[in-house]
């Protein structure tokens, strides 16, 4: 199918490093690495040719009935790079069916454990969590779920974390879902330290789940495997792990679809012995060969190349070119960590006021930015689930601090240019 509007949408033909170029021959700073999966940078031989080497081998194992060798191998090694207490590996072919995978485990847990009813989920006011209809049900973003209301009827309502303890605000919930930093929706507010902590103490007294939506925020993006393990390198949250993992995005360096679920012994062993059957999500391409060579070569890559530690040395710089925008009369906040960073668009900076839904002014800025050979990603609902507008900036983790005062200029010409566009007409003269 052709895309519906070919003139808003490029047609990207090439990259190298942190660039991509469009069949015009027009160059963009890919500021948010693909969508936040390019985590190694584009054209790399390496990556290029993992995958072939992969796919000249063995070209498919179905998932229900073989393991692959690749499958085999990257189930140990990204289970080896996690650490305990994972055990189990399941893969998908993308995040929202890693959600969507883990959903299900959660249920499939309780239901083994003789709980049947514990059908609902708690999730977190503004988190993304997919497009599917299981991951769309537990999402709170208002523009993503607004058109399928009707189908995602009876799930419980978003708990604000802020509003009171988390633990009553779950009822009987089995699990708790949560991106560890709400990116799509919220624009990267890094959770004040003993917030997992709090998490992990509601689900224990709760005899409930905590799943970690790591699709955004895994692979390297801030400084750490995973967002929660660097969280939890504070004080106020150590010791606090997710009992189910959900990963994707980075995990294939936008190489190949592949995302996943790890689980850690205490649930792995509850669902192998699952009455009715050992719990799985078999899918034609799950765990596809190709895709889990790709995703071995990722990881080690992420190793050989001290990817975490590179993030970790750059974020300062990063967190400097763009804090330059906070002096801007319409930023309201830059936040966030490693190499995701959210700016915060408002009307109005001193009282908070957002701009009009209407005016769309974080797609405009997105669109201006493009213009200016810049990619960075729009959304709104910061401000109140549905207002507040806010960019993402998420380079390639492999990108040179050079390439970080291009990418707050390239944002700060365009917020002006999209400001001189929709600010009323001065009195005429004359
Ligand atoms: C936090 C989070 N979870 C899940 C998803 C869904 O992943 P995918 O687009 O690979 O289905 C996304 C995608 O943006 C995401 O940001």
């Amino acid at each position: 199918m052709s895309s519906p509007a070919p003139s808003l949408r490029p047609t990207l033909v090439r990259g190298e490093g942190v660039h991509v170029w469009d069949r015009d021959g027009r160059r963009y700073l890919d500021a948010i690495s693909g969508s936040f999966s390019v985590q190694l940078g584009y054209g790399r031989a390496d990556l290029a040719r993992a995958l072939t080497e992969a796919a000249s081998r063995l070209a498919y194992a179905r998932p229900s009935r073989f393991e692959s060798e690749e499958s085999e191998a990257y189930a140990e090694e990204i289970l080896l790079a996690a650490g305990p207490p994972y055990t189990r590996a399941i893969f998908t072919t993308s995040g929202s069916e890693a959600v969507d995978a883990a959903l299900k485990a959660a249920y499939r847990y309780q239901s083994a454990r003789g709980h049947p009813g514990r059908t609902g989920v708690a999730h977190l006011r503004g988190h993304f969590h997919g497009a599917t209809l299981g991951a769309l049900r537990v999402t709170d973003v208002r523009a993503r779920r607004a058109p399928y209301e009707l189908l995602l009827g009876g799930a419980p309502p978003p708990i604000d974390p802020e509003a009171g303890p988390l633990e009553e605000a779950m009822g009987d919930s089995g699990a708790l879902l949560a991106e560890t930093i709400p990116a799509a929706g919220l624009g990267a507010p890094v959770p004040r330290p003993g917030f997992l902590a709090e998490i992990r103490r509601a689900c224990d007294a709760r005899d409930a789940l905590w799943i970690a939506d790591e699709v955004l925020t895994g692979f390297g993006r801030v400084g750490s495997l995973f967002a929660w393990k660097r969280l939890t390198e504070r004080g106020e949250d150590r010791g606090a792990r997710p009992d189910i993992i959900a990963f994707g995005k980075g995990a294939g360096g936008g190489y190949a679809p592949i995302g996943g679920v790890l689980f850690a012994e205490r649930v792995a062993s509850v669902l192998d012995s699952a009455p009715g059957g050992a719990f799985s999500h078999a899918q034609t391409y799950g765990g596809h060969a190709i895709a889990c060579a790709v995703g071995r070569h990722v990881l080690a890559v992420m190793r050989e190349e001290n990817i975490e530690s590179r993030v970790r040395e750059k974020e300062k710089a990063l967190r400097e070119a763009l804090s330059a925008l906070s002096a801007h009369p319409h930023v309201l906040d830059v936040r966030g960590l490693g190499f995701l960073w959210g700016v915060l668009l408002r009307k109005d900076r001193r009282t908070g006021e957002p701009f009009p839904r209407e005016l769309r002014i974080a797609e405009r800025v997105e669109a201006a930015c493009r213009d200016r050979g810049l990619l960075v990603f729009s959304g709104s609902g910061s401000h109140d689930g549905n207002l507040g507008d806010h960019l993402l900036v998420g380079p390639p983790l492999v990108s040179d601090t050079h390439h970080f005062p291009q990418i707050a200029i390239g944002i700060r010409e365009s917020l002006d240019a999209v400001m001189r566009d929709t600010s009323p007409p001065g009195p005429s003269r004359g």
